[in-house]
């Protein structure tokens, strides 16, 4: 309207000019009465504001207030994205070209066996065009800037998750809160075990691990055949075990004195329930997606956390958590004690050496989390990932790793308990993802190492 108005006036304005140029130019007598006013114009149509949609998220209080809380997430500021452009394998939860690529092609988490190389190979990869992309609003909101609508903030997933480290055997689906936490498991979830030897990459069979505790699993003294799966540093199955424990699967599960059951978390709070609390404490909560105000690991460093999202309506407001609340200190005292528990039985077969490798540093994510600060991965020799490992590492043949102690023989069992062990360390949170399915696994994973005589 504003512009049509303008272009009357300045229509008008040009008019009288001209009328006052032919007036100063003509030798002709005075002027006669001015006629009657014409009608006036037509408004013309408004035009359309492109500007109106878009500040439906480009405002003080969305996006601008979002990407600030974003800048004190860890998808942020941490560098694996970078450390992982242009990996195939590791794309998938590391770069956002990736994640959304598996997501929309439902990319399969199988392995399937390649009879010309005689190897299994792990499905859950993506082409190299789409392996580049930090993790960022466009990784969680794929569909913006389509509509440009609110709905453009739908998540990428959410979708049951189909676990990759099961080969997909096992899925993981969190219907409540319109499955928002398949969003973050599809990410954080553990990764797949294989088998070094005969036929190399094949998917371990955690069923045979429960299932036949007693069986050998690794003996360097019985030569390669012998081994499942090969004894290294990062024997491990990866950081996301979240996911799984959240859900309460995807452990081994011994039979034992605990019945494997899930704390009410599993099928009544979201993920962003708890992380992305509101209002923020510091770093803690909104889109920065911590629980405490702290980065990093818990060794000596701020103990600040936010309970806003706890303590609501439905959840706990009528007696609220604090940090020193029973429901939150006891647990967290209970499940560490079983986690060192479990531990001291693991390090058992080192006669004395512990196999598990310990960090008291801050790149240990989880130091402070088991009173020795260990970090899931085995102290086994490797020139760059541990080059003061105290173990051999049975396929390295060089002279300062043949130096050192054999690797001492493990059980099924053994594994079992290793598995287990980074499950509950690495959910990160002491029991409070789900309480009953950790201390369920760690117990009775020290019970089934007693049955075997360990
Ligand atoms: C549904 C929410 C939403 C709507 C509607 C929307 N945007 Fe965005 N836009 C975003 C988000 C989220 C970002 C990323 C912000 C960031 O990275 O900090 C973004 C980023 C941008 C950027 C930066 C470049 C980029 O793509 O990252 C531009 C330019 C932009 N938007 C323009 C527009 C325009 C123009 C409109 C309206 C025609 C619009 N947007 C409507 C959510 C929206
Ligand atoms: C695209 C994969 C992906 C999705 C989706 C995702 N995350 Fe993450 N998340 C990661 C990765 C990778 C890291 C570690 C980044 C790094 O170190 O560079 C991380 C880090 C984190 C951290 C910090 C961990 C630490 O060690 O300090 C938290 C907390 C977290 N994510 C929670 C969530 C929640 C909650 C959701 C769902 C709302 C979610 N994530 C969705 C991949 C993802
Ligand atoms: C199934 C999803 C998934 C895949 C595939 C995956 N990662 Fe991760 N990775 C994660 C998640 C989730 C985290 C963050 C866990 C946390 O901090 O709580 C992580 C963390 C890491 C970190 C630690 C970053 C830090 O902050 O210290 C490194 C390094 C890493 N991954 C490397 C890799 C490499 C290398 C590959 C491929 C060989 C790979 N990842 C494949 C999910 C995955
Ligand atoms: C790791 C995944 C993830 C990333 C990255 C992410 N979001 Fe979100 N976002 C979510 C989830 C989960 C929700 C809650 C959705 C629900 O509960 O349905 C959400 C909700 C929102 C909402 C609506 C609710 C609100 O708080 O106003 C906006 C707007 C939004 N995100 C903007 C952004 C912007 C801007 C960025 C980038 C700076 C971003 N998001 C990055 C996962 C993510
Ligand atoms: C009941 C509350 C609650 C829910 C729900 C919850 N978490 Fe957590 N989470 C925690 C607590 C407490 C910690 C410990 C945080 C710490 O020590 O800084 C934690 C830690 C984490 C961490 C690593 C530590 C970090 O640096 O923040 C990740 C990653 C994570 N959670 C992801 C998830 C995912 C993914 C989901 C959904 C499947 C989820 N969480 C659901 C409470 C929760």
């Amino acid at each position: 309207m504003k512009k049509i108005q303008k272009f009357f006036f300045t229509a008008g304005l040009i008019f009288a000019a001209a009328c006052l140029i032919l007036a100063s130019c003509t030798k002709e007598g005075p002027q006669g009465l001015q006629g009657a006013q014409g009608p006036t114009g037509k408004d013309g149509t408004d035009g359309k504001d492109a500007a109106e949609t878009c500040k439906l998220c480009h405002a003080k209080e969305v996006v601008d207030r979002i990407a600030t809380e974003f800048q004190l997430s860890k998808h942020f500021w941490g560098a694996a994205a970078f450390e992982e452009a242009g990996n195939t394998t590791c794309g998938p939860c590391h770069v956002q070209k990736a994640y959304v690529y598996v997501c929309a092609n439902n990319t399969s988490t199988a392995f399937t066996f390649n009879a010309t190389t005689n190897k299994w190979i792990n499905g859950y990869t993506v082409p190299a065009s789409e392996t580049i992309g930090a993790l960022g609003c466009f990784t969680c909101h794929t569909s913006l800037h389509t509509t440009y609508a609110m709905s453009d903030l739908t998540l990428t997933n959410t979708a049951a998750v189909p676990l990759t480290m099961w080969g997909g055997a096992k899925t993981v689906n969190l219907t409540q809160g319109g499955g928002s936490s398949n969003l973050c498991v599809k990410c954080h979830q553990p990764r797949p075990m294989t088998c070094a030897y005969d036929p190399a990459g094949r998917l371990l069979n955690y069923d045979s691990v429960k299932n036949f505790p007693s069986v050998i699993m690794y003996d360097s003294t019985a030569g390669a055949k012998n081994t499942m799966v090969r004894p290294t540093y990062r024997m491990h199955i990866h950081y996301g075990a979240v996911g799984a424990v959240y859900a309460g699967t995807g452990g081994i599960e011994y039979p034992g004195s605990v019945s494997y059951t899930s704390s009410p978390h599993t099928t009544l709070a979201t993920c962003g329930d708890c992380h992305m609390a509101s209002p923020m404490t510091g770093v803690a909560g909104g889109h920065a997606f911590n629980m405490r105000n702290g980065i990093e690991t818990v060794l000596g460093s701020s103990t600040s956390w936010n309970f806003n999202g706890c303590n609501v309506e439905g959840c706990h407001k009528s007696s609220p958590i604090d940090a020193n609340s029973a429901k939150f200190k006891a647990t967290r005292t209970e499940i560490k004690g079983l986690l060192d528990a479990l531990a001291t039985k693991i390090n058992a077969a080192g006669g004395g050496t512990d196999i598990l490798h310990v960090d008291a540093t801050t790149s240990n994510l989880w130091a402070g989390i088991s009173t020795k600060n260990y970090d899931g991965y085995m102290d086994i020799y490797s020139s760059s990932t541990n080059p003061s490992g105290y173990w051999r590492d049975p396929a390295n043949t060089s002279a300062i790793n043949m130096a050192k102690p054999k690797f001492p023989k493990l059980l099924m069992v053994q594994l079992g308990a290793i598995i287990n062990f980074q499950f509950c360390l690495r959910e990160y949170s002491l029991g409070i993802h789900n309480t009953q399915y950790v201390r369920a696994l760690l117990t009775n994973s020290v019970e089934a190492m007693n049955a075997a005589g360990l």
